[in-house]
């Protein structure tokens, strides 16, 4: 899928308001500014940096400070400092927020107080429409540049192990035999505490755990995948494994879903689990994702009966 920036209609047409008068919380955005240390240019670049207004001053660093917005991940931070070093060359003064666990993009908009958020997943943020169409508060200025892949992942040792199996392509999970490789459904580690992502929906998620019609009977038999937090790709998931008819139950690890990975592949254990690039994680450990069948949403819209609805997760 591609990710996009996501910009108010008012990006460089600058009211002025003070940022630190705001109430962050209120928006689920951190009160403290996390600028990336200045980009100090060896050679100043002439342009925007030396714009000059009528009386004199200088245009771009004139105005109120840019507000951009970035969320707790690397790629996120990655772009937003890069547009930081960008409007600093340009002469722009730039503050950098960060949004909370809780945050999804929205009354920023309506209330302007941030100007730029440079990289949404439009696949975990229900809100973009709205922002975008029906309320249209703000303005999708395109893809950033670079895919996102939200799937499935296997460690690479069980490809290794098992050449003939085929554990990195989808339909080789239609083999009954597959599921004895994985923990069966219910087997699998447990959160102390459970997720309030959680809400006991069972199209979604009960008692942390997602179990399709296909597992729920007395004689089902079903291995478990390990996810991280029902709003990750909200109900993606959950319609792949009704679609397919795969026999496996979800497991929502939340935040501690990385840890449990990771141990349970230092310990060499057979496991099939949700994950996505780019991350610093899908790069640096030995995994192997699944290749699912393609889906461009927009691509076979027009040949799908249920005009809207994302069928499948949307993998490349
Ligand atoms: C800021 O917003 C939070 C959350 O809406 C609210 O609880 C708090 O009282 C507000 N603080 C001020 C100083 O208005
Ligand atoms: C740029 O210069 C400032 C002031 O000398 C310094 O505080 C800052 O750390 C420098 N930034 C980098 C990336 O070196
Ligand atoms: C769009 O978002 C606003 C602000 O959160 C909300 O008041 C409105 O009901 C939403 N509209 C739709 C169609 O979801
Ligand atoms: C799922 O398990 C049931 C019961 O063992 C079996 O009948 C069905 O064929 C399996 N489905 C797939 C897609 O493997
Ligand atoms: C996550 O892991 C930590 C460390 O093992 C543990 O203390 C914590 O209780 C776990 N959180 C949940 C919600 O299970
Ligand atoms: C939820 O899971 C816990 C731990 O596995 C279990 O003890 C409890 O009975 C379950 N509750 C329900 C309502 O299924």
């Amino acid at each position: 899928m591609n990710l996009y920036l996501l910009g108010s209609a008012y990006v460089l047409i600058l009211a002025s308001f003070v940022s630190a008068d705001v109430n962050w919380s209120k928006y689920n955005i951190y009160p403290v500014f996390a600028n990336a240390p200045k980009c100090n240019l060896t050679t100043p670049i002439p342009g925007w940096s030396t714009l000059k207004n009528a009386d004199g001053t200088l245009f771009t660093s004139s105005k109120r400070p840019i507000v951009l917005l970035a969320q707790q991940w690397d790629s996120s931070f990655l772009t937003t400092y890069a547009m930081q070093f960008l409007l600093e060359a340009m002469g722009y003064r730039v503050n950098v927020v960060v949004g909370t666990d809780n945050f999804t993009p929205s009354r920023e908009f309506y209330d302007n107080v941030v100007d730029l958020e440079l990289e949404i997943w439009p696949s975990d943020t229900p809100t973009l429409k709205n922002l975008t169409k029906t309320d249209g508060v703000a303005v999708s200025m395109g893809a950033v540049g670079y895919s996102g892949n939200v799937g499935f992942y296997v460690p690479t040792y069980m490809i290794t192990k098992y050449p003939t199996l085929n554990f990195d392509f989808w339909r080789s999970y239609y083999n009954p035999q597959i599921i004895s490789y994985f923990p069966p459904m219910g087997t699998g580690p447990k959160l102390d505490t459970p997720l309030s992502t959680c809400n006991g929906d069972p199209t979604s998620c009960v008692n942390g755990t997602y179990t399709p019609l296909q597992c729920r009977g007395y004689k089902s038999n079903c291995g478990e995948l390990w996810a991280y937090d029902p709003s990750y790709s909200p109900d993606m998931v959950q319609r792949l494994l009704d679609g397919s008819g795969l026999n496996f139950t979800i497991n929502f690890l939340g935040s501690n879903a990385t840890q449990i990975i990771l141990s349970a592949m230092a310990a060499k254990k057979n496991i099939l689990f949700y994950n996505w690039s780019p991350t610093a994680f899908t790069s640096v450990q030995p995994i192997t994702r699944v290749l699912l069948p393609g889906n461009n949403p927009s691509e076979y819209y027009k040949f799908s009966t249920s005009k809207g609805k994302t069928i499948d997760l949307t993998v490349y």
